[in-house]
């Protein structure tokens, strides 16, 4: 593919209109036309999941994905989940249980996970550590992130 192509796409609410080279993935646009650098480049192997977004509901490696195929589509960032004052219960969870350190797969962890509780709304540790197995940290081990999932889904009830 090669060339400009406008993409239109709707992110956390706004539309998002851009004239970009056909080639621009979506993380790119996410990060670079629309300045939401919540959305993380972990790799370049589309093996680390910290890029991870919802589209349309369904959780997305935003690196493996041209934006042009998100034309017409519904993205949310993790800028669009919650926020400081009224974080989303997957955010509340991921504070309380203490699944972060570096922060660096966060975003892509919490969105990775509202998808999961949205598919699984009771999962066992199990399915949670299958769920996420896209989502590398290299940081806290896993533990506390699997706790703050299930916690999050017992908060959901
Ligand atoms: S940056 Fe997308 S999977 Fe690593
Ligand atoms: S908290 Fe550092 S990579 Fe996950």
């Amino acid at each position: 593919m090669s060339g400009r192509t406008t993409v239109s796409v709707l992110v956390n609410g706004t539309e998002q209109r851009h004239d970009l080279e056909s080639r621009t993935l979506l993380v790119q646009l996410l990060r670079d036309a629309c300045g939401l650098t919540g959305t993380k480049v972990g790799c370049d192997t589309s093996s680390c999941g910290a890029c991870t977004v919802l589209v349309d509901g369904e959780s997305v490696k935003s690196c493996t994905m041209l934006a042009a195929q998100a034309d017409g589509a519904s993205v949310t960032t993790i800028e669009g989940l919650g926020t400081v004052d009224a974080p989303h219960i997957v955010q509340s969870a991921f504070t309380e249980a203490h699944a972060l350190q570096c922060g660096y797969c966060t975003a892509g962890m919490v969105l990775a996970t509202v998808s999961l509780l949205e598919e699984i709304p009771q999962p066992t540790e199990e399915q949670v550590r299958i769920g996420l197995e896209g989502n590398l940290c290299r940081c806290t081990g896993y533990h506390n992130i699997v706790q703050a999932v299930l916690a999050a889904a017992e908060a959901r009830r």
